[in-house]
């Protein structure tokens, strides 16, 4: 079992220092995922990567990132030490702040890593941050879970993961993707992006009765019309449909469950 990963400390002038083989990393993963995501990410996604300037040759700092997004929507990025507790977390978001990890990957663990790294959140989330839409509903789930009672936060969860995590939008026609998990993971991009997987229509009280597992590329995926739709799904009673999901229970599920 390789050692585990620790979060990096900014120097003095709040800049994360990266050596040639993370930067390497980087430049690996990137270039390798932009031949999915060319043809495959929504427009939202592209543009906001070339609003953000990101390039395979550089390792954004968190700084730079935070500065560009509060130009463009007011949200920004909050550098993390790793996994935080949910109340923080939700704080966070409903403040229109990412929390994000500053470690990088090591090239053995290209493929995959359970917990998200610099290369999930700020090449997989952020160009998401740059679309004002997103971002609304960003800051409304932080404020809904925030204002629920802990017994649904779970619950409520699932819809991150459906959308923010592992969305699909229909772009023209098409189904395109904007989750995070899709565009940082070579083997889901790869995935998806054969459209092999189920996909079901944007509905909360479907994916509030959809359990998944975090380490399997994901048997089904929610498509959504549009992120003004995403917004607005916010404006529903979320408490009473939490309560409806859970009375109705689970549906069957689509994978085994871990050994
Ligand atoms: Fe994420």
């Amino acid at each position: 079992m390789s050692a585990p990963y620790v979060s990096k400390t900014a120097d003095a002038d709040g800049r994360f220092n990266y050596d040639a083989e993370e930067t390497d990393v980087w430049r690996t993963l990137y270039t390798r995922q932009m031949k999915t995501l060319a043809p495959f990410a929504c427009r939202a996604y592209l543009d906001g990567q070339a609003q953000l300037g990101f390039s395979p040759d550089h390792i954004p700092q968190v700084s730079e990132v935070d500065a560009r997004l509060g130009e463009l929507t007011g949200a920004g990025v909050e550098p993390v030490a790793a996994l935080i507790p949910q109340k923080q977390f939700s704080t966070l978001l409903s403040q229109r702040r990412f929390p994000v990890a500053t470690f990088i990957r090591r090239r053995e663990d290209l493929d995959y890593i359970e917990e998200p790294d610099i290369f999930h959140e700020v090449f997989g989330h952020c160009p998401m941050l740059t679309d004002p839409e997103f971002c609304k509903f960003m800051e409304r789930f932080g404020e809904l879970a925030l204002s629920l009672p802990a017994g649904q936060i779970k619950r409520l969860y699932r819809l991150w993961w459906f959308t923010v995590e592992f969305g699909l939008i229909r772009e023209d026609g098409q189904i395109k993707a904007f989750g995070a998990g899709i565009m940082s993971s070579p083997s889901e991009a790869a995935h998806a992006a054969a459209g092999q997987a189920e996909t079901l229509p944007f509905d909360l009280l479907t994916i509030f009765r959809t359990d998944y597992r975090i380490d399997i590329v994901q048997p089904v995926y929610f498509v959504i019309d549009d992120f003004g739709q995403l917004a607005e799904s916010l404006n529903a009673d979320i408490p009473s449909l939490l309560e409806e999901a859970e009375r109705k229970g689970d549906l069957p599920r689509r994978f085994d469950l871990a050994a």
